[in-house]
């Protein structure tokens, strides 16, 4: 009773017309959720009605943020550092990730080519707004990093994916890319180490690919977290390239939302438009707390990088032990994507039944692709304690059930 006076006051006040959304946009329709949130969020619902669960499933860094940046963020209040900055970022930190992309690389990046957005997150909405018209084609793994896809929609683009096999060690083939290329192809995406395999991808693929002449958008948020080889950077090889990087991974920074694009020179006074317009600048503090971590975090990112590469190595021969196959080892990031097939030929059923049976997260392989079925994606950004825990329940979990 109370309820439906509550609507007549507030929600259908008689003046107002209601609204009727007819449609959606088609490309918003056409998009799939972000199934890795879908799982956390489930195992949150647990978590509250007192269920102990092992988070797997997450790919963010469990580790606080280096004290360099917590201080550096405090202090950017006291100096009252709480305005909007330039549009493309606080010059200083500019000249840090320069310096960076300098001292990492041994690249020239010019600082007025860079736009610092909130995460990296928004840096690939910037350079496919910028890239693609409704005609357009972009070039994209498969299984690859799940919103690529959804960015790409939502730039009114179309997703044209290239298949990659754990036989030929996750690595794009570069003749399968080459067949896909053609007029209305507006950019291909890289990501090494790559989400979901934490696979590098190898040094005369990244020169072949710089010389297509196709704009390509690398992803390198995960340089920084490699265990094996090395992590190349695609302005080693062409400066007509889109760089997306940030600071969530490397230096522990997921909620603070600090990330950047670099671009050729030519795109930056379109890109700063579609900043101004569409975000304004990144948060002051965040950046702030950037400079410090491009100036100080290095030994924290090697601590961290010491504690991730060891937990790699265990959950790579637990999981082997439990059953699940893993034929090329992953080399960076923090996740490994295993061969669940002996088990499952249906990922998403089979994760969420291991979240509300034995209580552990982990993301199914289909998130990342229709290539990634039959596969699960495990995130060792989880204590060694925590980490064992959750394989113990997996592995008494598989002893009790049949295959789904
Ligand atoms: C490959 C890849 N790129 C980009 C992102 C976005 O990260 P952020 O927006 O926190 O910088 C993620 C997050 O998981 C990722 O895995």
């Amino acid at each position: 009773m109370l309820q439906k006076q509550a609507e007549k006051n507030y929600l259908c006040h008689p003046k107002d017309k209601r609204i009727t959304m007819k449609h959606f946009n088609p490309q918003v329709e056409q998009m799939t959720s972000f199934i890795v949130m879908d799982v956390l969020e489930r195992a949150n619902e647990l978590q509250k009605q007192g269920i102990d669960i092992i988070h797997l499933e997450v790919g963010e860094p469990d580790f606080d943020v280096p004290s360099c940046v917590a201080e550096s963020a405090k202090t950017a209040y006291d100096q009252h550092l709480t305005h909007y900055t330039h549009s493309l970022g606080d010059p200083v930190l500019r000249q840090e990730i320069a310096a960076f992309y300098r001292r990492e690389y041994g690249v020239i990046v010019d600082p007025d080519c860079i736009v610092v957005t909130s995460g990296s997150s928004p840096s690939i909405l910037l350079a496919l707004m910028l890239l693609c018209d409704t005609d357009s084609e972009v070039i994209l793994s498969n299984p690859g990093y799940a919103c690529y896809r959804n960015f790409v929609l939502a730039a009114q683009a179309n997703p044209v994916l290239v298949p990659l096999s754990e036989e030929k060690g996750f690595q794009y083939d570069i003749e399968a890319i080459r067949k896909c290329v053609n007029s209305r192809t507006a950019a291909i995406f890289i990501n090494s180490p790559m989400n979901p395999t934490g696979m590098l991808l190898n040094e005369s693929f990244m020169r072949e690919i710089a010389s297509l002449g196709v704009p390509v958008i690398s992803d390198e948020i995960y340089h920084g977290l490699v265990y094996e080889g090395r992590a190349h950077s695609i302005l080693e090889y062409t400066d007509q390239a889109f760089v997306l990087n940030g600071f969530s991974k490397r230096f522990a920074m997921t909620g603070l939302r600090l990330g950047y694009l670099i671009a050729p020179k030519s795109c930056m006074r379109a890109l700063q438009k579609l900043q101004q317009n569409l975000f304004i600048c990144a948060s002051s503090v965040a950046q702030q707390a950037g400079i410090a971590a491009l100036r100080q975090a290095e030994p924290d990112v090697e601590r961290m990088k010491g504690i991730y590469d060891e937990r790699r190595r265990y959950m790579i021969s637990r999981l082997r032990e439990i059953g699940f196959e893993i034929k090329v080892e992953p080399q960076g990031a923090f996740y490994i994507f295993a061969d669940a097939r002996k088990f499952t030929t249906d990922s998403y059923r089979f994760a969420f039944d291991v979240l509300e049976s034995a209580h552990v997260g982990i993301t199914p392989g289909v998130d990342f692709g229709t290539g990634g079925e039959g596969y699960v994606r495990f995130s060792y950004a989880n204590s060694l304690e925590n980490i064992k825990e959750g394989l113990d329940r997996i592995s008494r979990y598989l002893a009790r059930h049949d295959s789904l």
